[in-house]
């Protein structure tokens, strides 16, 4: 199922609402009725979002490296009809015009990724930095502030360089936490005195399980019990090591926000009087939702998951 959407959201734009970067925003200043009939308050904001693997096409240009996802496109079998990303919406091409419908559509901010292998064609920094991918972005960017856009960068949606997969097994190694954050790193000093909202990582929750679990995603492991764990906890560690960076060298200077999205299905008991079937619920939760958003706001893992899995060693 996700397989065949993935490659057929192309040319969709999600349209996604952002609260504006505005940090006294107060939501309960608005008027309860000011969402009704098409209107939105005056200080929301308008966006739409993409990610690299998904628009970019242009898999093998320009110094490009390849990364997980051109890997497991090309396996016959994997995808629906066998399609691959190798050119999707040619937005490596066409991101001029990409901006002027996003001007059409009056957005003002543009969330997106950088393809970590288009800028770091093996993922390690010390090995080639790829100064055309830098220029690519470097151009995105500039475009969209001279149209009044706001960029909104994501760091990792998914298409993991396809030599630390390779080399290290990706995500289920924790040498990762250091590559991605030299890459990160990289992204805050060459674009950070114009973008100024990072996310870290799309939907982590997808990457271990569908990644490294399931493996009906790339890099397409049945690492059964395991593999997700592994890899969550690596991502984790990502993250907090990369908004760390931001925090000690770049806030001060370029004073933007570094977060992450998650996203996550929602539980409901099937009996709302019986008390199994609420545990059930939230345990369903805390094992989708909470297993990211328990470390990143409190330090530790869900109670909940390490009485089911903690007896699992890292
Ligand atoms: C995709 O590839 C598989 C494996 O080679 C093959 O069985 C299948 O028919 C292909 N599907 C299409 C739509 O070409
Ligand atoms: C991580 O990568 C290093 C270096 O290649 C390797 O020695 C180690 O076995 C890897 N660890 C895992 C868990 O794959």
């Amino acid at each position: 199922m996700a397989q065949q959407t993935l490659l057929s959201l192309c040319h969709v734009l999600v349209l996604a609402l952002c609260v504006s970067a505005a940090e006294d925003f107060d939501w309960t200043k608005n008027e309860k009725g000011s969402f009704h009939y098409g209107t939105f308050p005056t200080v929301f904001s308008w966006g739409a979002g993409s990610s690299a693997y998904q628009t970019e096409g242009a898999w093998d240009k320009d110094g490009k490296g390849m990364s997980i996802w051109d890997v497991f496109s090309h396996k016959r079998g994997k995808i629906h009809l066998n399609d691959t990303g190798d050119s999707s919406c040619e937005g490596y091409y066409k991101f001029k015009d990409d901006i002027l419908l996003m001007k059409d559509l009056k957005l003002n901010h543009y969330r997106f990724s950088i393809s970590w292998p288009r800028i770091l064609p093996t993922g390690i920094k010390s090995d080639k930095i790829n100064e055309k991918g830098i220029q690519h972005y470097d151009s995105l960017i500039n475009m969209l502030l001279e149209n009044q856009i706001t960029p909104i960068v994501t760091l990792y949606h998914w298409d993991l360089p396809q030599v630390l997969q390779e080399k290290y097994g990706g995500w289920q190694n924790s040498s990762m936490v250091n590559f991605f954050d030299d890459y990160a790193n990289l992204c805050f000093e060459r674009f950070g005195n114009r973008v100024k909202h990072w996310i870290t990582f799309n939907n982590p929750w997808s990457i271990a399980v569908e990644g490294y679990e399931m493996g009906d995603h790339a890099p397409g492991l049945k690492l059964k019990g395991t593999g997700a764990y592994k890899a969550a906890h690596n991502i984790i560690k990502a993250h907090a090591k990369a908004w760390h960076t931001y925090d000690i060298q770049w806030r001060s200077k370029q004073k933007g926000m570094v977060g992450i999205s998650l996203s996550t299905d929602w539980g409901e008991p099937v009996d709302i009087t019986n008390q199994r079937d609420i545990e059930a619920a939230d345990r369903y939760m805390q094992f989708y939702l909470g297993w990211f958003a328990a470390p990143l706001f409190s330090g530790d893992y869900p109670q909940v998951m390490k009485e089911y899995i903690g007896k699992l060693q890292y």
